[in-house]
């Protein structure tokens, strides 16, 4: 099974992806990453890992449509069969969700679908939730709408502070994501994907 990684930033969350991977490389490699930002830390990253890279923005091109076809082309070319967007900061579009329906999974940094959007952690911490979480889920057409595949809930703490929850969300979305890739895989290569 072929993974390409989307994302537009930092990338702890590609770099928790790739380590898992190569220690279960019987099953899934992580074989490309595409990144929308020239600039991104992700990138190096992704060099230090010898991870296979591109980079371009959508700004490069006439539309979104164009930009879409030329990554589409390349999960082409390279054979991918699931993309994994792990920050990936943009809505996909027609073009790569025709191409990859329900093959396109994405995680949100809260229990969805509260708090959806730019700032999951942000939006929950100042809403004074006394829980919030990390989601798993299909991407669909909208913003962090898609069926959700798996959720896990943080309770704060009284003393919790916008930086200790963005900690303890950024830690269990390590631990979590690649064991839920790596079931959705399973389910695949089984025949069957599970979702609504
Ligand atoms: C994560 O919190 C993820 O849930 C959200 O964007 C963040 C990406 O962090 N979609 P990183 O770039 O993987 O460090």
């Amino acid at each position: 099974m072929k993974i390409a990684v989307f994302a537009s930033g930092n990338g702890s969350n590609f770099q928790a992806l790739v380590e898992y991977f190569l220690k279960k490389n019987q099953l899934a490699t992580i074989e490309w990453l595409f990144c929308d930002q020239p600039n991104a830390f992700v990138l190096q990253r992704a060099q230090r890992l010898g991870i296979p890279f591109h980079s371009f923005s959508p700004k490069e091109f006439p539309s979104k449509k164009k930009y879409e076809e030329k990554i589409l082309e390349i999960l082409m070319d390279k054979e991918i069969d699931l993309v994994v967007l792990a920050g990936y900061m943009r809505i996909v579009g027609a073009t790569l969700l025709e191409a990859y329906e329900s093959k396109i999974i994405n995680i949100h940094p809260s229990l969805l679908p509260a708090f959806p959007g730019l700032h999951g952690i942000r939006d929950a911490f100042k809403a004074q939730v006394t829980k919030t979480g990390i989601t798993i889920h299909y991407i669909d057409k909208g913003v962090d709408t898609g069926p959700i595949i798996y959720q896990e809930k943080i309770t704060l703490s009284k003393e919790e502070t916008l930086e200790s929850l963005e900690a303890k969300i950024h830690q269990i979305e390590h631990q979590s994501y690649p064991k839920v890739i790596e079931k959705i895989i399973e389910e695949m290569n089984s025949g069957g994907i599970k979702h609504d």
